[in-house]
């Protein structure tokens, strides 16, 4: 996206960010939860969420649905909305990793390109992208809100694996895949990750 305001200057802060990382006690990282619709990656996220708060991490939730009440309610769901949901959350979630925050973000995020201008907005190894891994089949089966019944019927135009793409990530940090794993288990794997990579203490 280009800039549109001219006459901005960035003012940083007074302390580095190792400093903040230090006197927080945690590094910021985004966790990039992408998959289907009914995938789980809102369960895994609150599930996370609240192991994390458990251990004295400060953590948020970027959650698609939410979003788009508020900050997103101007968007829709076609290719070019899409793409600009994406994008802001992706600066959202910038500013909440650089505030030291462990931000999990659950959006479908459908498309590769998407989901790589976000990881390229942040400093490097800190955008830890997830694959939510369930086959179409699976989250047809769970549909908890009946929205793969309302595509079928035709009566979603564009839904996410029937009748618009989803483009699974060539090679993610984290596969999390929920016809296997329990909500726990996954969960779990998230946090092992961040202390294995050094974002929160063991
Ligand atoms: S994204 O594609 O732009 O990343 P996002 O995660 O924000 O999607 O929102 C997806 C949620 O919106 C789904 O979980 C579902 O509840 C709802 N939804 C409504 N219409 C659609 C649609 N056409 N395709 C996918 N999800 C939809």
């Amino acid at each position: 996206m280009s800039q549109k305001s001219t006459n901005i200057t960035f003012h940083g802060a007074n302390v580095t960010q190792a400093e903040r990382e230090e006197i927080l006690g945690q590094r910021g990282a985004v966790i990039w939860l992408t998959g289907l619709s009914a995938s789980g990656k809102s369960t895994i996220a609150r599930r996370a969420e609240q192991l994390l708060l458990a251990r004295g991490v400060t953590v948020y939730v970027l959650d698609g649905d939410n979003v788009r009440f508020g900050l997103n309610k101007d968007l829709g769901f076609s290719p070019a909305d899409r793409t600009e949901n994406i994008r802001r959350i992706g600066e959202v979630a910038k500013l909440f990793a650089e505030a030291c925050t462990i931000t999990l973000t659950a959006f479908i995020s459908p498309y590769r390109a998407d989901r790589d201008a976000a990881r390229a907005i942040m400093p490097a190894g800190t955008f830890i992208e997830c694959l939510v891994e369930a086959s179409v089949e699976v989250c047809e089966q769970r549909d908890p809100k009946g929205l793969y019944k309302k595509a079928r019927a035709g009566q979603i135009p564009e839904f996410t694996g029937i009748s618009a793409p989803y483009e699974a990530p060539a090679s993610p940090e984290l596969v999390l895949e929920t016809a296997t794993l329990s909500i726990d288990e996954a969960a779990q794997a998230v946090v092992d990750h961040l202390v294995k990579h050094g974002f929160i203490k063991a």
